[in-house]
């Protein structure tokens, strides 16, 4: 398991609800080596706010800034699984550290998406036509998702542990 890797990192890219988190850590308990991290969650704890709350009171781009600097520290660790924000892959400087392991994309169609997340609070989509907002950043991060080493399509019928299977596959 894990040639390619060599002992770098793997991380997940993706839209939200893309499954990055569950797959991340599938993964990581398959690799036995491996630690899983979650560069939101890194986030949150560091500022004891929710992403939400973050978005609210700090502003995206102040998150945007934090979710840099937590890629700048994790990616001087060896053997990490790392699940990232949706958005990481817009900041050209954020590519430079993620290139340095292997970049896996979870792609999957706006409408499992928009399923998928159904009753979660995501800042980005509180608009007044949420799949709209969704295809539309889709849309705009498609070249970015698409410099991944590794692409992964994910249909609505796959759970993590297919979406483990098919990753585990390539790498
Ligand atoms: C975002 C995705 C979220 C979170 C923030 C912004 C985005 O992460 O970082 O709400 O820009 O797509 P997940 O992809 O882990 O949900």
């Amino acid at each position: 398991l894990g040639p390619r890797l060599q002992g770098s990192n793997l991380y997940f890219i993706g839209m939200m609800g893309s499954g990055k988190s569950a797959v991340g850590d599938v993964i990581a308990r398959r690799m036995g080596t491996y630690n899983f991290l979650d560069t939101d969650e890194i986030i949150e704890k560091a500022a004891g706010m929710s992403i939400p709350d973050i978005f609210k009171s700090e502003g995206e781009e102040a998150f945007r800034e934090a979710e840099a600097q937590i890629l700048d520290s994790v990616h001087a660790y060896v053997r990490c699984v790392v699940s990232t924000g949706g958005g990481i892959v817009c900041r050209m400087q954020n590519w430079s550290k993620l290139q340095t392991g292997i970049v896996v994309y979870l792609q999957v169609e706006p409408e499992v998406i928009m399923k998928r997340i159904e009753g979660t609070d995501r800042p980005l989509l509180q608009t007044e036509n949420p799949l709209e907002t969704m295809k539309n950043l889709m849309e705009e991060r498609k070249d970015k998702y698409q410099q991944a080493d590794i692409t992964i399509e994910i249909t609505a019928d796959m759970n993590e542990d297919d979406v483990a299977d098919a990753v585990v596959k390539e790498i």
